[in-house]
């Protein structure tokens, strides 16, 4: 937990504030790991706007599908991924992941969501995986989340959402929203290696713990993480907080956070030269 310095340790109400924002950092930090449950005490709840109720998640389809799933993804295929060469296309990187069956993801979901934007674009945003509206529609961010995805980049940085590339970690929704599991990312990420090898963003922005931890490879706090310069295959990377954790917790300062992050994504990616 982190301190705000010596003054705490001769007035009480400073070290009560410490304890309280330290904790605070850290219960953020839980939820952000997949702790939903975790109420995140609001510390200026006059400020924040209360968050929409969800609606109701329907009940996932008794039955799969369509696809048979493999019993285990085939190994061999995680660990050495399409050759994609130099300068891919993400048509090629599309044809190639086909009508995937490569991990169980594939049994359930009703659309690849394979990405959507720019292929030229400057900068890159990578989310975990689709959801409910992003299965039925077949393109990422298109749901609750996506709309404050959308808002964050077209009223935020003012930049039209066409004029980025989106994409997720998993192309295939993982049944319930659950995180997908090792060997789901591992079966796709040759994939999203393809997508950022043919986009060739100037920077790329992660949204949440499990983008930023699979980029830097490793297992991130976002909270640490985020707003910090880290680097993927020599393309600049700023990890940022999921837009669905802002929705859950909508408070001006997860808001500024984001904001300052998107910020210096966009002069970072201006001062490579970049368009948008
Ligand atoms: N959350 C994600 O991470 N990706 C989407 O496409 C939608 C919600």
């Amino acid at each position: 937990m982190s301190s705000a310095g010596g003054d705490s340790q001769s007035d009480p109400r400073a070290e009560l504030r410490d304890i309280v924002a330290g904790t605070r950092e850290w219960l953020v930090e839980l939820a952000e790991e997949g702790l939903d449950d975790l109420k995140i005490p609001v510390i200026e709840p006059a400020m924040a706007k209360p968050a929409a109720p969800s609606p109701p998640e329907p009940a996932e389809p008794k039955a799969p599908v369509h696809r048979e799933a493999p019993a285990r993804a085939d190994l061999s295929l995680l660990r050495d991924g399409p050759d994609w060469g130099p300068s891919p296309t993400l048509d090629t990187v599309r044809e190639t992941l086909g009508d995937c069956t490569r991990c169980e993801l594939c049994a359930r979901r009703q659309t690849i969501v394979f990405g959507s934007g720019n292929p030229d674009a400057d900068l890159m945003f990578v989310g975990e995986g689709p959801g409910e509206q992003e299965d039925k529609q077949g393109l990422p961010f298109v749901g609750r989340a996506g709309e404050l995805l959308t808002q964050m980049i077209e009223k935020g940085i003012e930049i039209p959402r066409p004029d980025v590339y989106i994409c997720n970690i998993v192309k295939c929704r993982p049944p319930g929203n659950r995180n997908p599991k090792p060997d789901e990312v591992a079966a796709c990420r040759p994939f999203l290696d393809g997508q950022i090898a043919a986009v060739k963003p100037k920077v790329i922005v992660t949204l949440g713990k499990p983008a930023a931890s699979l980029l830097l490879g490793r297992d991130v706090p976002i909270t640490r993480v985020r707003g910090t310069w880290h680097e993927y295959q020599g393309i600049p990377l700023m990890p940022t907080l999921h837009p669905a954790f802002i929705l859950r917790q909508y408070t001006p300062e997860n808001r500024r956070l984001v904001w300052e992050d998107l910020k210096a994504a966009v002069a970072r990616m201006r001062e490579l030269g970049g368009r948008a």
